[in-house]
């Protein structure tokens, strides 16, 4: 029985991953929610699923627990409308609307802007930890912001808002068990309501944002007012709640492994690796969203998966399968560095596979790799730096979708 609110699962799922890929690549397992689902945790048969058209991402009528009708609920379904929740044609055509504002050349651009609020976060942080009182808590003041002020800018949401996008993403985005009755339908409406608020001001006053073109495109034909919203919806979410997990493992992972930091402060071109080595040992989608076979799928080593069944492709188990990642639980950014005879370690899935491939992928590495030198460097100037807790007592969040450390404390001042 898997329950995913379980504080010590989510702070190490990975000897259950690893349990349940020694039974397959595929594994039927019951959840505390009284439903089942399948869990696919071997590196190829997560990539096979992500690509495979058999297995569908539109949620069936009546997925999980029945709710009964009420505005939150109709909130929910409205802002769940996405193209993550959408199989071709729709997809593509969605996917296709927002693509012109990923392109190489518009994501590199931001590079300039990024460096000066990662810069500006990273400066106001180390004087804080300078002054030697209390602690820094990294999650706070340099994971969440920094991806909530690019993709805020990127969007058009006005910065006083992004507090409580935050808090209302954070509860959409966790098991319902895991907080207070009530909070997570709260966090639905109040989406809901932000974004057509949001929506109807940038019709009225246009800007240059994602958004104000989107709304611009909707008037010429391309997506329906529902659309819009889940459109809004799904862009920030998946902007900045992955990426944030990002930064705080990267930064958690290199303050517990001196070694790796001192040389990749000694060769910084070693930033991308680590990037990439992080990606993979720590993947911040612990899972895809769910899938639904719509026939019969045969998966090999005699796995075979019923039509009508919930799939989880999880990414951080994927990314652990010793069949394509030696030693798969040991962070080696070296892996991703070209070897002597030009190989070098498979890619992680950590921005998934297939058609629903992660579109600010991009957008997400270059932030990582401008900040985190930033970050560093910063912080090698302050002796006696350290974190405040045990890694291994750090709350992670609970959920199968998001994985990362909820606060990362740090601190000057002696151990006492
Ligand atoms: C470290 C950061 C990130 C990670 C690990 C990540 C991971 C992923 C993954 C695994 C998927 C596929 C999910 C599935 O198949 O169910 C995905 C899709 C998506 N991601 Fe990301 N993502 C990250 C950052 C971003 C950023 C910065 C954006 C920018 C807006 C973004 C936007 C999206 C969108 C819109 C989709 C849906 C694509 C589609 O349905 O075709 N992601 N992401």
């Amino acid at each position: 029985m898997l329950d995913p609110s379980d504080p010590a699962f989510a702070r190490d799922p990975y000897p259950y991953y690893a349990r349940l890929r020694a039974q397959g690549p595929a594994a039927r397992v019951a959840l505390v929610n009284g439903t089942h689902a399948w869990l696919v945790t071997g590196y190829d048969e997560t990539r096979a699923v992500l690509a495979d058209a058999r297995f569908s991402n539109v949620p069936p009528q009546g997925a999980g627990r029945p709710k009964p009708d009420s505005p939150a609920q109709r909130a929910r379904a409205c802002l769940a409308r996405h193209m993550l929740n959408s199989d071709a044609p729709d997809h593509t055509r969605l996917r296709r609307l927002v693509s012109a504002a990923f392109t190489p050349r518009r994501v590199d651009a931001l590079r300039p802007r990024i460096e000066k609020l990662a810069d500006g976060l990273v400066t106001e942080l180390t004087a804080r930890l300078a002054q030697g009182r209390g602690t820094v808590d990294l999650v706070d003041a340099f994971a969440f912001p920094l991806p909530v002020l690019v993709i805020g800018e990127v969007l058009g949401v006005p910065e006083p808002d992004r507090d409580s996008l935050r808090e209302w993403t954070y509860r959409v985005g966790s098991p319902a068990d895991a907080l207070p009755q009530g909070a997570v339908d709260e966090a639905w409406t109040r989406l809901h309501a932000y974004f057509t608020g949001l929506i109807e001001h940038k019709r009225r006053e246009p800007g240059e944002d994602l958004f104000s073109a989107l709304i611009h495109d909707a008037t010429e034909g391309g997506l329906d007012d529902g659309e819009l919203l889940a459109m809004a919806f799904l862009l920030l979410f998946a902007g900045y709640e992955t990426t944030m997990n990002l930064l705080a493992s990267a930064t958690l992972l290199m303050l517990t492994h001196p070694y790796e930091l001192a040389a990749t402060r000694r060769d910084p071109a070693r930033w991308d690796a680590v990037v990439e080595e992080t990606l993979r040992h720590a993947s911040p989608l612990e899972g895809t969203t769910w899938r639904r076979a719509t026939q019969q799928v045969e998966l090999g080593a005699g796995t075979v998966i019923p039509a009508g069944a919930s799939v989880l492709a999880v990414l951080a188990a994927a990314n652990r399968d010793p069949a394509h990642f030696p030693d798969p639980d040991a962070f080696v950014p070296d892996r991703y560095l070209p070897a002597a005879d030009g190989t070098r370690a498979a890619p992680h899935a950590a921005f998934g596979h297939g058609p629903h491939f992660c579109i600010g992928s991009r957008l997400a590495r270059l932030e990582a790799v401008v900040a985190l030198p930033l970050l560093f460097n910063s912080l090698g100037t302050l002796p006696g730096l350290r974190l405040a807790e045990e890694p291994t007592s750090l709350p992670y969040r609970p959920g199968l979708l998001v994985r990362g450390p909820r606060r990362l404390p740090l601190t000057t001042a002696p151990a006492s």
